[in-house]
């Protein structure tokens, strides 16, 4: 799994990249598989491209939609990352429920992460991850400090307590099981991002670093998108 740097230059080819890619992977999971499994990123960067996605034509009845971690807040709060992909893109296409994967963090860390790594176990490789990154160089909910499950024997999601960003206690997917996908797209934008970008590029370890295939069997490609304002000055990309 090789990382590659992508700067989009205008402020249109940030989300025009981000789409190809989305419908690129798709195409390639409908051709050989006939579904696409995709996992979806939280926070409020992915927002725009979530809502680009619900404009255009799409074969929905083969998605299934994964979630790359919650934050455990009642089922309808605003803050879910399940919520703002709901009103950005799952309620305005024909997904079929029984397909949108949502984790039960409303049960608490731990159970959520034991029933979400059950409903994962019988799925191999995603095709699609799509992932954020925040100002510590987290992603998910693998934040730094804390057990980011990089080994197999890890269990597919994991329990998180005392998030740095709130709130606390959230479910993420582990580190190795996010990079069990054929394609990773890390959606990166704001000059926020720039000094976690910086040590991602001068190669600190980071939760951002752990998603990666163990040997090149697994998986794809992983894509770092990144928007001018997130590049670092003199950046390498
Ligand atoms: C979360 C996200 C988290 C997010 C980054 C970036 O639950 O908060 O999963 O990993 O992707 O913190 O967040 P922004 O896109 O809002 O900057």
């Amino acid at each position: 799994m090789g990382l590659k740097w992508h700067v989009a230059a205008a402020a249109g080819d940030w989300l025009g990249h981000a789409l190809q890619c989305v419908a690129r992977a798709e195409r390639a999971a409908l051709a050989a598989r006939g579904e696409f499994h995709i996992v979806l990123a939280g926070g409020s960067t992915p927002r725009a491209l979530y809502a680009a996605l619900a404009g255009a034509p799409h074969d929905w009845s083969r998605w299934q939609v994964w979630f790359g971690d919650e934050r455990c807040l009642p089922p309808d709060d605003p803050a879910r990352n399940s919520v703002m992909a709901q009103q950005a893109l799952l309620a305005r296409v024909a997904i079929p429920a029984s397909a949108v994967h949502v984790i039960a963090a409303e049960l608490g860390a731990g159970i959520g992460a034991r029933r979400y790594a059950r409903e994962l176990a019988g799925v191999d490789m995603f095709d699609l991850v799509l992932l954020g990154l925040g100002e510590d160089g987290h992603t998910a909910s693998l934040f730094p400090g804390h057990d980011w499950g990089e080994h197999a024997d890890a269990p597919a999601a994991l329990a998180v307590h005392d998030a740095p960003k709130p709130p606390p206690a959230r479910v993420s997917l582990s580190a190795w099981r996010l990079a069990r996908a054929r394609n990773v797209l890390f959606l990166v934008a704001g000059r926020d991002k720039r000094d976690a970008v910086a040590r991602w590029q001068r190669g600190e370890r980071l939760p951002v670093t752990a998603i990666r295939a163990p040997d090149s069997a697994w998986g794809g490609d992983i894509e770092v998108l990144l928007d001018t304002d997130a590049c670092p000055t003199g950046a390498t990309t």
